[in-house]
């Protein structure tokens, strides 16, 4: 039981919680076919077998959704935009619903404009997509910029990449290994320009949403050292360097298409703010020269690493650690390693599967975890808000309903939603938060 008051975060610190339209909306019927749709049609994909065709049916239940949040208290609600249905004919309106709804309630609407629902016909591994997408944000932003002022461009790109088109356990369902490279430089790329055609529409608070966590070395050995160094590439620096300092980690740019030295001008674009969404550090070593398991996943034995298990610490029903004291690390490491050219960081993402409706587990990770950054703000991270992931239990990509991150529980026979421990116990934070500030 958490009991002790958490410390006074600064006013004007922004807390939210986050969802994603795939994930939560349904209403596959007022909407194109997305990469996903086609992916959880096959056989095997999703571990359950079910599809995100109905999930949370929040399209539907958006109102019901908004006075949830309001309840809550949070000041702002991350929810992405479905490209799939910005192309369908009306799709916007639903968006323009939300966000009035959320404006009527006090809750800024904070939108992610690519959260993995890629059009179906649409491919990474063309450059042209790139282009396409920042069309994409220049059609929403038209649309909502009068009530939106803080945009995301691209939710986790990292995963996308690797679960994606490298390991296949997420649509498209690609086993390109280190060949889904070009895939990661086109959505950077699609950030850069996407972050112009914002920039020209007038829009002034734009981040990114990128997943990070820290990468720990299986031992001191030198090839633990290194294939740890490998992994923090994948996961870390690929996707910040050249954001932040605009260029890409050693031996990376001669593997990509076209010209990456003119595409790093628009990729590192200056950003508002860097969303980082945290879960779990990893710990890695040498390759053991067989498949290994992580998180879910079989990593094919040819990696030049291997993921192993994090002993010592609680894990989560996913089986994730549960480690709040690498949020701290991870954030003082990115100020170290970025040092000025970090902007403030907003955590976009952060949370845990735990069935049950009195989630004390979930209290005791988000308490744990808000001490761990409040430590990070301490020690000079300047970080300006926090989202949980995520407000309802929802469609986690191949595990299928199987994993539950909401401070929200669904019954997904009747729709039923039901405010878990954690809800209750977030909404007295903030109020005690409000009163401090
Ligand atoms: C990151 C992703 O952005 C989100 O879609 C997912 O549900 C959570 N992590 C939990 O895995």
């Amino acid at each position: 039981m958490v009991t002790n008051p958490l410390p006074a975060f600064p006013p004007g610190f922004l807390w939210g919680v986050s969802t994603s339209a795939h994930q939560i909306e349904g209403a596959v019927d007022k909407r194109d076919a997305s990469v996903w749709d086609a992916f959880t049609a096959e056989p095997g994909r999703v571990k359950d077998g079910s599809t995100a065709e109905v999930a949370c049916d929040h399209y539907h239940r958006y109102r019901e959704d908004v006075a949830l949040l309001r309840d809550l208290g949070v000041d702002a609600y991350r929810f992405s935009v479905s490209w799939p249905r910005v192309t369908h004919e009306g799709g916007l309106d639903f968006y323009d619903r939300l966000v009035d709804e959320l404006c009527a309630a006090g809750v800024r609407p904070v939108p992610t404009l690519f959260h993995w629902d890629l059009p179906l016909g649409l491919d990474w591994l063309e450059r042209d997509t790139a282009a396409r997408f920042a069309d994409h944000a220049a059609r929403v932003a038209d649309r909502l910029g009068d009530r939106v002022d803080r945009w995301i461009t691209l939710n986790e790109p990292a995963e996308h990449t690797l679960l994606g088109h490298a390991l296949g356990a997420h649509a498209p369902g690609r086993t390109l290994l280190f060949d889904a490279l070009p895939v990661a430089h086109h959505q950077l790329l699609a950030h850069g320009l996407a972050v112009r055609a914002l920039r020209a529409g007038g829009a002034t608070d734009i981040g990114i949403a990128n997943s990070h966590g820290p990468t720990w070395p299986a031992s001191g050995r030198p090839e633990d050292v290194e294939a740890a160094d490998f992994y923090d590439v994948l996961l870390n620096r690929l996707f910040a360097d050249p954001l932040l300092l605009g260029r890409y980690p050693d031996g990376i740019a001669a593997l990509l298409p076209g010209d990456v030295e003119s595409d790093l001008k628009v990729i590192a674009e200056p950003l508002d703010w860097y969303g980082i969404n945290y879960y779990q550090p990893t710990k890695v070593g040498a390759p053991e020269g067989t498949e290994s398991e992580f998180s879910g996943l079989t990593l094919p034995a040819e990696l030049p690493f291997s993921v192993r298990k994090i002993d010592g610490y609680p894990v989560t029903d996913f089986g994730w650690p549960v480690v709040p004291e690498a949020l701290t690390e991870l954030l003082t490491g990115f100020r170290e390693r970025y040092g000025e050219r970090l902007p403030p960081v907003v955590i976009t993402e952060n949370g845990c599967s735990y069935e049950g409706l009195d989630d004390q587990e979930r209290i005791a990770f988000l308490d744990g975890h808000l001490r761990a950054l409040h430590a990070a703000m301490a020690a000079g991270v300047d970080v300006r808000g926090y989202f949980v992931w995520s407000l309802l239990d929802n469609f986690e990509w191949a595990e299928g309903y199987a994993r539950r991150f909401g401070l929200v529980h669904v019954d997904y026979g009747t729709q039923a939603r039901t405010p878990k421990s954690s809800y209750r116990w977030l909404h007295n934070v903030l109020r005690e938060q409000a009163g401090k500030a």
